[in-house]
């Protein structure tokens, strides 16, 4: 598979919609000494540095690397594992997990619970992207870009064989196994 990405959300709509993200979350904790965000390799790194950026608020960054998917063609197991942790200890920390997509949940609910016996301050969730169609399990987003199909999606972070991680737009993908 060798063409381009079809668009499915532009540059600018992604823009536009960190900046709001962005102004909502530093609304919600103006009063909080320092937000802990949390980016969960590798896909959120892009959103978390755009993230990052537009906070009015003090923040910290650092990123913890969970491992779902054996291979880009096969679908989520639910069977997640820790591959990197953080550096600090999470204990009385405002935690802001930052995530790319949410699928089936599992990811998400996996590290919500380990994240919990930590003892953080607080506890919150921000991706760009969730396909509700896919969700398994009752796991809600308190920061949410956009919902989207049940597509194969690609770009400003996330990847299809570790392509097109870059792209700066989101785009759809047909895997060969798709199309056949
Ligand atoms: C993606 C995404 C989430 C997870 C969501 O990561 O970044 O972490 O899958 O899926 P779920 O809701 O079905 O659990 P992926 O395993 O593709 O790794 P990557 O971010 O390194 O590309």
């Amino acid at each position: 598979m060798t063409e381009q990405p079809e668009v499915l959300i532009t540059e600018e709509e992604i823009k536009k919609r960190v900046q709001a993200l962005g102004a909502q979350i530093s609304e919600d904790y103006k009063d909080v000494e320092d937000v802990y965000m949390l980016g969960v390799l590798r896909g959120a790194f892009i959103f978390l540095a755009d993230l990052s950026r537009v906070l009015t608020v003090p923040r910290r960054v650092d990123f913890i690397a969970l491992s779902s998917y054996e291979s880009p063609s096969t679908a989520a197991t639910g069977a997640v594992r820790l591959v990197l942790d953080v550096r600090a200890p999470l204990r009385g920390k405002h935690v802001l997990v930052v995530e790319d997509i949410v699928d089936t949940g599992y990811t998400l609910q996996y590290l919500l619970r380990t994240l919990q016996a930590r003892e953080p301050a607080s506890l919150k969730t921000a991706s760009l992207l969730q396909k509700p169609d896919r969700l398994e399990v009752p796991i809600s987003i308190d920061y949410l870009g956009f919902t989207i199909p049940d597509k194969w999606v690609v770009g400003y972070g996330l990847d299809w064989g570790d392509r097109f991680r870059t792209l700066p737009y989101i785009g759809v993908v047909h895997p060969p196994d798709e199309v056949a």
